[in-house]
């Protein structure tokens, strides 16, 4: 079946794409967690970052919060970490296994969204 799944299942097939994904509510969550999704291979293959994203967002949870707002890569709104490195999750090919966190830890609004309203010095590193 696809979609969350628990650690014991946590190995993909080669028809489905791993999603690791942060999740986090200051305010209600104690502390953050991750969560792992199971994508079939049609909805991440030759798709971008996003749009796994909203099929997570659509299929499996609908309270899953991150930016976004032009998707042709202008606003920066859909920044995230991505198995590491910052991306534009709208500009940036899914793989089959992504981690995906927010740009900060320190800033997170909900999930990937953090406060984008600093300044880039002030930006620290998602860890
Ligand atoms: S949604 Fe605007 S840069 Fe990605």
């Amino acid at each position: 079946m696809m979609g969350k799944m628990g650690k014991e299942s946590a190995r993909s097939s080669s028809s489905e794409g791993t999603v690791e994904v942060f999740r986090f509510d200051p305010k209600v969550d104690a502390a953050p967690r991750y969560e792992t999704f199971r994508v079939p291979y049609p909805e991440w293959k030759d798709k971008k970052v996003l749009e796994v994203l909203h099929y997570i967002f659509e299929r499996f949870d609908g309270s899953l919060a991150m930016g976004e707002s032009c998707t042709v890569q202008h606003c920066g709104s859909c920044g995230i970490r991505m198995n590491g490195r910052s991306i534009l999750a709208c500009d940036v090919p899914a793989e089959g296994a992504m981690k995906l966190e927010p740009l900060s830890v320190k800033r997170v609004l909900k999930d990937l969204l953090v406060d984008q309203s600093f300044s880039s010095e002030e930006e620290e590193v998602a860890e």
